[in-house]
């Protein structure tokens, strides 16, 4: 049975092990190591949306295993607009070895995979950006030595990304508070699934507005753009909603001293996040980006089972 990486929950009972793959993949691959387990393999990658780190990212990582990456640009496919949704799914699964797909909606995204003949990976799309998560846990792992136990405070808007770090931070133990204004959430169902698994392992999980008390002793900071791919039409309401929630030396002065932070990137720098932070002696976004490629490599790995 071929499995698919959709959610972050996907990978529930595995999770510490794949990022433990990522990290030795790294130390291998950076050591010199040659290691083209995929070898003769080839990665589909369907985007609807603009790119750097994932493209990049999938498609040298891909390349480093072994395998080669076709990249397929918005104009392309066209999913479910050129022909149906099945149509795709059936045919490029006799092309390719795995499918990485950016797309605007998880339900498209999710039709996709049932529909494939081979496993699908999350580039992100409207509810979840798993592959980011992922990078980000091994960042700070690398980075914490641990994750279990670790508060993370995320400022901003409940998005994709907010949702995969509630289900990830819940998964491997770490504390979450999201502090957001009123209105931008995070999915109120990923939110419940998040709580439920936090109570199980005695985990304090919370959506706050108060940007002080999300930001409080944490040991990571995480922000992202107010404005996803695809809400462009509320630009003008959001920047006038989200700037209390940006993330400065004056709120970051309420965690803890040693604090890293995060941001999955692009960033708006003044906006989200100042550039004092941004280049700060704590801030380990570039780490971040290039981890992305060591736990794609790791995830492809566990769905392909070379
Ligand atoms: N973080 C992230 O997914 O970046 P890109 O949109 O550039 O791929
Ligand atoms: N939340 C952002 C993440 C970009 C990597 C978006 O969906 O545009």
């Amino acid at each position: 049975m071929k499995r698919d990486f959709i959610s972050i929950l996907d990978f529930e009972n595995e999770l510490d092990e794949v990022l433990d793959l990522a990290i030795r993949l790294k130390a291998k691959i950076k050591g010199g190591d040659e290691f083209r387990p995929l070898r003769g393999k080839h990665l589909g990658m369907i985007f609807e949306k603009p790119s750097l780190r994932t493209r990049v990212s999938f498609e040298i990582g891909f390349s480093h295993l072994g395998g080669t990456a076709l990249y397929l640009s918005p104009n392309e496919i066209q999913v479910g607009k050129r022909e149906s949704v099945y149509d795709v799914a059936k045919v490029i699964s006799r092309y390719v070895d795995i499918i990485m797909y950016r797309a605007f909606s998880n339900e498209v995204m999710r039709e996709l995979a049932a529909n494939a003949d081979v496993p699908v990976v999350n580039g992100l799309d409207d509810l979840e950006h798993p592959c980011q998560i992922m990078a980000d846990l091994q960042t700070v792992k690398e980075h914490k030595g641990k994750l279990e136990g670790l508060k993370l405070a995320y400022l901003g808007d409940g998005n994709n990304v907010c949702n995969s770090l509630l289900l990830g931070c819940a998964t491997v133990g770490m504390h979450l508070s999201v502090g957001c204004p009123p209105g931008y959430e995070p999915d109120a169902g990923i939110l419940e699934k998040a709580k439920e698994i936090a109570s199980r392992e005695g985990l304090d999980i919370e959506v706050v507005a108060d940007t002080i008390q999300a930001v409080k002793d944490a040991d990571v900071i995480y922000t992202d753009t107010w404005v996803s791919m695809g809400d462009e039409a509320e630009i003008e309401q959001r920047k006038l909603v989200f700037p209390p929630f940006q993330v400065n030396s004056r709120l970051v002065s309420h965690a803890k001293p040693d604090y890293i932070f995060l941001h999955c990137l692009p960033a708006h720098r003044n906006e989200e996040v100042t550039d004092e932070i941004m280049d700060s002696e704590h801030s380990v976004v570039f780490d971040q980006a290039e981890n992305r490629m060591w736990a794609q490599m790791a995830i492809m790995l566990r769905l392909l089972k070379p």
